[in-house]
């Protein structure tokens, strides 16, 4: 069965979705590469995004979004809005930054470092501020599953507390600005 059509089966008797119920349909649908190759999409030049961002089901309760993150290169720093969720790896890997957010600081500050493997799961909670690297030159594909839809997200500077960001390729200035009016994953 088509991904898509398959997702929406699953995702639809879900009336109160956490990320751990999310997880479990992400785990149990057997993504791989040659089933999500149809809906991978490369960074639009139009865009300020260095990576593929792609819609494939959006309902009144879920957002779907397959990323592509070409080799050594990251997406900027951004929360989720109030939307929790789950992150698929499909293929390759990445490296997770946590940032929190000080009370007397608009800069997020770096916590952890973690990198997840392919068919490993990051869960979204609300509240969630993260940057996503891809630090090998392999591009990486995730599937992402959001309860509800992403609005109103926010994109931080990752200007304090972090290490230089060597594997992104828009490193310097402030993302925030450059990333103005962009969704992040
Ligand atoms: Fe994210």
């Amino acid at each position: 069965m088509d991904l898509v059509h398959e997702l929406k089966g699953l995702l639809q008797p879900i009336t109160q979705p956490t990320p751990l119920e999310i997880k479990q349909v992400l785990k149990g649908i057997g993504c791989t590469h040659d089933r999500i190759a149809p809906y991978l999409s490369e960074p639009d030049p139009q865009s300020s995004l260095p990576y593929g961002r792609k819609v494939i089901l959006r309902t009144d309760l879920f957002e779907v979004i397959v990323i592509n993150i070409p080799g050594k290169t990251e997406t900027p720093v951004h929360d989720h809005g109030h939307s929790i969720g789950c992150v698929y790896v499909v293929f390759g890997g990445f490296i997770n930054r946590l940032y929190k957010v000080g009370e007397h600081s608009k800069e997020p500050v770096l916590q952890t470092e973690t990198r997840y493997g392919q068919g490993e799961c990051l869960l979204i909670d609300d509240g969630l501020i993260h940057s996503m690297g891809n630090p090998v030159q392999k591009n990486m594909v995730s599937l992402h599953v959001y309860s509800p839809p992403i609005h109103d997200n926010k994109l931080y500077s990752s200007s304090t507390g972090s290490s230089p960001l060597q594997i992104s390729r828009r490193n310097s200035g402030n993302l925030s600005s450059i990333w103005a009016g962009e969704k992040g994953p």
